[in-house]
């Protein structure tokens, strides 16, 4: 089904696929959509229930809409040439995190990295430190190996998958010393919220995860979004605000501008770092 001239309301499009609740075989209920970039042309992103949800039968209300976007010639050649130095297949089984990295070391677990601009730069700047980006997004995915590879990283790795699976499944408990999510998808619209990642189950699944002085590190620029963010971890006793006048934080040197971000500040968007750690 294609809908040409659509707007680029890809919020409701995307939840209109997203819950279809269509099983991946039935691999119909797909729509492309247009939305302008930066130079005001169009792109067409393809959105279909079945590249959204491997497990889609899972009544669960998803974070995301897979857009399968335009993979770049470099793209494609670092998920083939450089997969097997960076990525790691999901599985339904724990992690063995020393026997990835090759060593012991804190590890940063980021969700939604995006292009991966951030978090390369995040990892080459802290090599003491081991980084696990989860990413849905095909090109991002790519992106992120690209640039793991072309700065030599060790300690950087990235999983292609719904990182609430990865974490239910493939994650120990206690293995987590930062949890990183940046700019989640703010799903504006009050009738998406639900579609929002940070919510009280949320936490549930993060907090065990999170090794004792573990930090979880939010930041969004959608204000309703960091008042959510707030809100939801101020009412969980497992974790304690590290601002000291319990509100948001100052963007600690640490966090690179994500590419997000700097396209929100373009827009004159706020900014809302939050940094919670668990007792
Ligand atoms: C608004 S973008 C922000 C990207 C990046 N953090 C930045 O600041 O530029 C949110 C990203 O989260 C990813 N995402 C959303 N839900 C996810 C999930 N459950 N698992 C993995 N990635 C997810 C999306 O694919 C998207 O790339």
């Amino acid at each position: 089904m294609e809908r040409a001239g659509v707007s680029h309301d890809t919020d409701s499009l995307a939840a209109e696929i997203a819950s279809s609740g269509l099983p991946p075989e039935a691999g119909s209920a797909e729509v492309v959509v247009r939305e302008l970039d930066e130079n005001g042309s169009y792109i067409k992103h393809r959105l279909s229930s079945a590249d959204a949800a491997p497990d889609y039968r899972s009544r669960r209300i998803k974070s995301f809409v897979v857009r399968e976007g335009r993979l770049t010639a470099g793209q494609e050649h670092a998920l083939t040439s450089f997969w097997k130095d960076y990525g790691i297949d999901y599985e339904n089984r724990l992690l063995d995190l020393p026997a990835v990295f090759g060593r012991k070391a804190p590890l940063a677990l980021e969700i939604g990295f995006g292009m991966g601009k951030s978090l390369v730069e995040m990892a080459a700047r802290d090599p003491g430190r081991d980084f696990i980006g989860i990413e849905v997004h095909t090109p991002g995915v790519g992106a992120c190996i690209m640039g793991a590879h072309e700065a030599g990283l060790t300690n950087l790795r990235v999983i292609h998958y719904d990182a609430v699976d990865v974490l239910g499944n493939m994650i120990p408990d206690g293995a987590i010393d930062r949890l990183q999510l940046y700019f989640p998808d703010p799903w504006h619209k009050a009738r998406h919220n639900k579609r929002r990642l940070v919510k009280p189950e949320f936490l549930d699944l993060v907090i065990p995860k999170l090794a004792s002085g573990g930090v979880i590190h939010m930041a969004t620029d959608w204000e309703p979004y960091a008042e959510q963010m707030l809100e939801v971890q101020r009412a969980d006793a497992r974790i304690v605000n590290m601002d000291p006048a319990g509100g948001y934080a100052p963007r600690p040197d640490y966090r690179p501008l994500t590419k997000f971000e700097a396209r929100g500040q373009r827009l004159g968007h706020g900014v809302w770092d939050l940094l919670f750690r668990k007792i």
